[in-house]
């Protein structure tokens, strides 16, 4: 099938290119380059022995999508496009709703004039909030707690009143947890630009000498061990979560969501012990203040994925820890 991935440069996009190409599909890219370098159209090359198209545009250019959508015969769209900064979108919250539900109703009404009606849309545990309980289902309350959380859940709900007006519409909405790793050649990766948000990008860089320490943000959380607890999900599975998606849509209308987790939380301390045995050496920590908004633990219940999506073999954080450091070593901006 020819897939449209909006966003399709960026960490996760990039990696699901590379599993739709490998599988078969016909992937065709889409991007504003605002949070992704276009160095990573080579290093994809690189991994897939050829070039995908790619579009620069902006996912709101509602005649430029329109276009694509016409000219590659597109056929299924994954959104990846948008902004993922929490604190970021406590700042500047308009922004977050210009580009992420702005953009996506832009998308949305493009898809329906041309009558594409297949859609797998990024959303994110930050949907649910504070956990009633947990492991976090499908159906706990939603109540996120940040314009990007309710960003991501206010284009949920649209698409829910979409797929309920019109019986035509295939749509997932897959929750992702705490997305990890690197594409195992280490061409591929996480890169933000400043002081990462996530954990993972932040150890790569405290261990390569780019930053001086690791912060650790509290260590007397009621957890493990103090510190606090996530769902880390190696971001090759999560790439295969997204094919799978495709191939459940095709015989799936409607609407639905879906967690993408490993279904077992680890604490910071357990990712730090599993990246200083693939690196070898103690990284230089510092125990610092909780962030305010910042959760003990939450993790996803699986159950959903393993009925609708199969499952998948999830990849452990050793690999993970091992693929982002072969990631941050190799020479990839030159
Ligand atoms: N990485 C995470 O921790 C995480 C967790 C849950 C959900 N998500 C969601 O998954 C999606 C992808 O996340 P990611 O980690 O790959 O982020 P990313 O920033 O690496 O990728 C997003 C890509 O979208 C592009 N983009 C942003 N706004 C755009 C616009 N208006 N038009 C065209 N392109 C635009 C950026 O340039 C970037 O290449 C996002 O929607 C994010 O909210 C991410």
């Amino acid at each position: 099938m020819n897939i449209l991935l909006t966003g399709g440069a960026g960490y996760i996009g990039s990696h699901a290119a590379v599993v739709l190409t490998e599988a078969g599909h016909e992937v065709v890219l889409l991007d504003n380059f605002s949070n992704s370098n276009k160095s990573v159209l080579k290093r994809i090359r690189k991994i897939l022995g050829r070039s995908l198209p790619c579009i620069e545009a902006d996912v709101r250019d509602t005649d430029i999508v329109e276009r694509v959508l016409r000219e590659y015969k597109i056929g299924a769209v994954i959104h990846f496009a948008g902004l993922k900064a929490v604190g970021e979108s406590v700042a500047n919250p308009i922004s977050y709703y210009a580009n992420n539900v702005q953009g996506s109703i832009n998308l949305f009404q493009v898809m329906q004039k041309v009558g594409i009606k297949t859609l797998v849309f990024s959303s994110s545990a930050t949907v649910y909030g504070e956990p009633k309980y947990l492991p976090f289902d499908e159906d706990h309350p939603k109540n996120p707690m940040n314009p990007y959380g309710r960003s991501k859940l206010q284009v949920e709900e649209i698409l829910r009143d979409l797929a309920d007006s019109d019986s035509e519409w295939k749509i997932a909405c897959l929750r992702y947890f705490n997305p990890v790793g690197a594409h195992e050649s280490g061409l591929i990766g996480e890169d933000p630009n400043g002081i990462p948000n996530n954990l993972m990008p932040y150890v790569a860089k405290a261990a390569s000498g780019e930053l001086p320490h690791l912060n650790i943000f509290g260590d007397d959380y009621e957890t493990c061990d103090g510190t606090g607890e996530r769902d880390y999900i190696h971001v090759m599975d999560l790439a295969e979560g997204h094919m799978a998606a495709i191939s459940y849509l095709k015989n799936h209308a409607g609407f639905t969501c879906v967690n993408l987790g490993t279904g077992k939380p680890l604490s910071v301390m357990d990712l730090l012990n599993a990246f200083e045995k693939v690196i070898g050496k103690n990284l230089k920590k510092v125990v610092v203040q909780r962030r305010s908004g910042d959760l003990p633990c939450y993790y996803a219940s699986v159950e959903q994925a393993s009925i609708q999506l199969n499952g998948s073999a999830f990849r452990s954080i050793e690999i993970a820890c091992r693929d982002i450091w072969k990631f941050q070593k190799a020479d990839n901006f030159q």
